[in-house]
């Protein structure tokens, strides 16, 4: 069956990169058998200015009606006073509710290609491969009430409710148990139960369900603890499972690791294998326009929608395989570079993996 994909690309960055990622999917189709039917959907400051709105509803339509989707990144200064309802973030998370996509995996994966490029000494991050399972459509992203109001000493105050119920709690938990399974077999749930009711909550949950997975190792951890362990000594974790906000600050510190945003791709899945796949960096307006992005975060982005939707595993190792590639041959983005490198422009980047690919 043919399956159908929409392409988001947004704003910043997101074009360009999209198209590269497209370049591979259309090299999957002709010359390995994808069946594939692809559309494309504005979204975020893009479908503001044509729209009036970030998420139009042709555009939920259309994801709504995919099997998956490719979202590149949204966001920029231009649409920064627009009010919160209206801002190009509302309309992806908006998108991450309407289609229930629950489960954000962030694989953080060294290159050994990159060891260097990290921040962190090369025997701190060798060989790193993390999971990090952040819940997505809950918590104080979501939780009522929220707002901002005029208290009653004339003050102005604003709130948001961090909440999950313990259904939201399981759900996330099942994934991440499921997910640590097919890994190293150990899962740390990252809380704040020292302090928060809702984390007390989390963690009763995650206990619960542990004992129906006896053979993966459940551990926990206080969330600045995980901070700072991440820095400290990154290897002890195989895949961590956490809240919207805590995932949301654990996972772009686990990114950095390896030595550059514009490598980690992100899957957001909903119940039924559906997802949206995205880099994990955003619209990075000051180089957008310019092909000098780097497109290896989106292109194993397709790796993922390979993997988890399409059912492709051997093509989504074919697409990593050719990252791999690409990185030994040399060729560098201005992100990842060094001095004995070839930079490599967005273009000449993506162009290498199709080239490989066919
Ligand atoms: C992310 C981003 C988003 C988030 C923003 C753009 C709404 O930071 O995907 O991590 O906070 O979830
Ligand atoms: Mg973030």
């Amino acid at each position: 069956m043919t399956a159908r994909i929409l392409v988001m690309p947004g704003d910043g960055v997101g074009p360009e990169i999209c198209r590269e990622a497209v370049r591979v999917l259309d090299a999957l189709a002709s010359d390995h058998g994808l069946d594939i039917e692809l559309e494309e959907a504005l979204v975020g400051g893009a479908a503001i200015d044509a729209e009036g709105e970030p998420l139009p509803p042709a555009s939920l339509d259309a994801a709504r009606s995919a099997d998956a989707i490719l979202f590149g990144s949204i966001g920029g200064p231009a649409w920064d006073d627009q009010p919160r309802e209206n801002r190009p973030e509302s309309g992806l998370l908006r998108l991450r509710s309407e289609l229930g996509l629950f489960a954000n995996l962030r694989p953080a994966i060294l290159y050994p290609q990159l060891a260097h490029v990290s921040a962190l000494k090369r025997d701190i991050v060798s060989g790193l491969d993390i999971m990090i399972v952040r819940e997505l459509t809950g918590g104080i992203y979501f939780g009522k009430p929220s707002g901002m109001h005029k208290n009653a000493n004339g003050k102005r105050e604003a709130f948001n409710t961090m909440r999950y119920d313990e259904g939201e709690i399981e759900r996330i938990g099942r994934t991440a148990f499921d997910i640590a399974r097919a890994r190293g077999g150990r899962l740390c749930s990252v809380d704040k139960a020292n302090v928060l009711d809702v984390s007390q909550l989390w963690r009763d949950v995650m206990n619960e369900i542990g004992r129906e997975y006896d053979d993966i190792e459940l551990t926990h951890m206080y969330v600045d603890n995980a901070a700072m362990q991440l820095v400290r000594a990154p290897k002890q974790f195989d895949t961590v499972v956490t809240g919207n906000l805590f995932g949301d600050v654990l996972s772009d510190a686990a990114a950095m690791l390896t030595g550059s945003i514009g490598m980690l791709p992100s899957a957001s899945m909903d119940a039924n294998g559906k997802g949206l796949y995205e880099p994990v960096h955003g619209s990075a307006p000051d180089i957008a326009g310019q092909d000098v992005a780097n497109p290896l975060a989106v292109i194993l982005s397709v790796a993922m929608m390979l993997r988890y939707t399409l059912k492709r595993p051997d093509l989504a190792k074919k697409v990593e395989s050719a990252v791999g590639y690409a990185l030994d041959r040399g060729l560098r983005t201005r992100d990842i570079m060094d001095d004995e490198k070839q930079i490599a422009s967005t273009q000449e980047m993506g162009g290498a993996i199709v080239d490989m690919l066919r």
